[in-house]
């Protein structure tokens, strides 16, 4: 990744505007935070200025709401997802962990992604939404339909007509996954349990309740978000340690160097690539003036390679401090559930390397990686133990 988005933000940085896409495009680090800090300016809410907006009017969620409604709507869920309320999540974690392992371990081969990294986070969202873990095969069909694209290889340059071809599919499962929620929601309605989802059915902002569209939105963005982001966070790990096998061996030692570790693996290998945004009025940026109601693509997985921003930015260095990475981005969208993908990582990697000895990648077979405008991780990535 390091040369893939060096050689971004040297061919096209700082500021570039993309023909075939019709976006504008920053890789630095300064210009990617200026576009998260400053939501007045850069909104979230593209649906002023792009086509499609009717229709998708009601898909809507603090991902593409700005202030007011985004904070309050964040609110309500936020202490669900601070690292007090998650500590008492440590022991559930573990255990779902366990299981996975006690599942394969005795084979000494497993697809890491199939076998652990997936469906760990899934299981985990699905307990604190409220929804049955059982249905995972189905949430994974409706994470993938939302972020992969099987047809082609992706790049820069050919976006548009991927994207064009991605909205009917979007569509699609938005719509089975509402139809879903709609029928746990009638549920809670009746009787309500501890679960995310009777939270949001009881909460009110100002005296009045959410919608029903607004829950279910917010119910499909929650199971949605956190998958293959966390997945391939844990698949990211392992592709680290397989090019720096002295680093494993050094937490293998020294396990409370774990947490940042897992910092450097998010700043080498963001599992969520960039950030959208678009302009509420005329901007400048290093010389280029952009108009009013331009969507801009900020490379945060190219900034996190910024040698304004981490000195020897090739280099993987899991006690690199400070290390203010972008891969859960920053200001008032700063990813809600980054503290639940830290944990659900320490506990993945703690227990992984706990019960195993001698982990590697299995270069006797091939890894697959993840088809995506926006993901970076492996979908296959197979690794043997003793
Ligand atoms: C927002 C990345 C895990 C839920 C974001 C954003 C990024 C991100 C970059 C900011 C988007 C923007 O500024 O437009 C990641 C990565 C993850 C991860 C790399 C794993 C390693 C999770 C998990 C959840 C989650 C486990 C839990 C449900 C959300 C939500 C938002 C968000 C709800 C929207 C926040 C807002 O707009 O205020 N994530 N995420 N994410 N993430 Fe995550």
């Amino acid at each position: 990744p390091y040369e893939a988005f060096t050689a971004l933000r040297e061919t096209y940085g700082p500021v570039s505007y993309n023909q075939d896409g019709k976006f504008w495009e920053v890789f630095g680090y300064d210009n990617v935070l200026m576009l998260t800090s400053d939501p007045e300016t850069f909104s979230s809410d593209g649906s002023p200025f792009v086509e499609r907006a009717e229709s998708w009017e009601e898909d809507k969620t603090i991902l593409n709401l700005d202030p007011p409604r985004h904070r309050q709507l964040r609110s309500l869920v936020t202490q669900a997802f601070t690292p007090r309320a998650l500590a008492r999540m440590t022991a559930r974690i573990a255990a779902i962990t366990n299981d996975l392992l006690d599942q394969t371990i005795q084979r000494g081969e497993m697809d890491l992604i199939a076998d652990f990294s997936y469906p760990l986070p899934v299981i985990v969202i699905s307990e604190m939404l409220g929804v049955p873990s059982e249905d995972r095969a189905r949430f994974k069909k409706w994470s993938d339909d939302m972020v992969i694209s099987e047809y082609e290889d992706v790049t820069r340059d050919n976006l548009a007509a991927y994207n064009a071809r991605m909205q009917a599919v979007v569509r699609r499962t938005l719509d089975e996954l509402y139809d879903y929620f709609r029928v746990i929601l009638a549920q809670r309605r009746v009787l309500p349990r501890v679960d995310l989802i009777s939270d949001l059915l009881a909460a009110q902002i100002d005296g009045q309740s959410l919608t029903e569209q607004e829950i279910l939105s917010f119910c499909a963005l929650l199971l949605i978000a956190g998958n293959i982001t966390t997945t391939n966070l844990i698949g990211n790990t392992m592709l680290c340690f397989d090019e720096n096998p002295d680093t494993l061996e050094r937490i293998q030692a020294q396990p409370d160097l774990l947490p940042q570790a897992i910092e450097e693996i998010l700043r080498y290998r963001a599992p969520a690539i960039l950030i959208g945004r678009y302009t509420t009025r005329n901007v400048t940026i290093n010389e280029h003036i952009i108009p009013r109601g331009q969507m801009i693509i900020g490379w945060t997985a190219s900034a996190n390679f910024d040698p304004e921003q981490f000195p020897q930015p090739e280099r993987f260095d899991i006690e690199r401090t400070p290390n203010r990475h972008l891969a859960f981005g920053h200001g008032i969208h700063f990813c809600l559930g980054a503290p639940l993908a830290r944990l659900e990582a320490k506990i993945a990697l703690e227990i992984l390397l706990e019960r195993t000895q001698h982990l590697r990648r299995n270069h006797n077979q091939p890894i697959e990686t993840v088809h995506s405008t926006f993901i970076l991780g492996p979908r296959r990535l197979p690794v043997v133990f003793t």
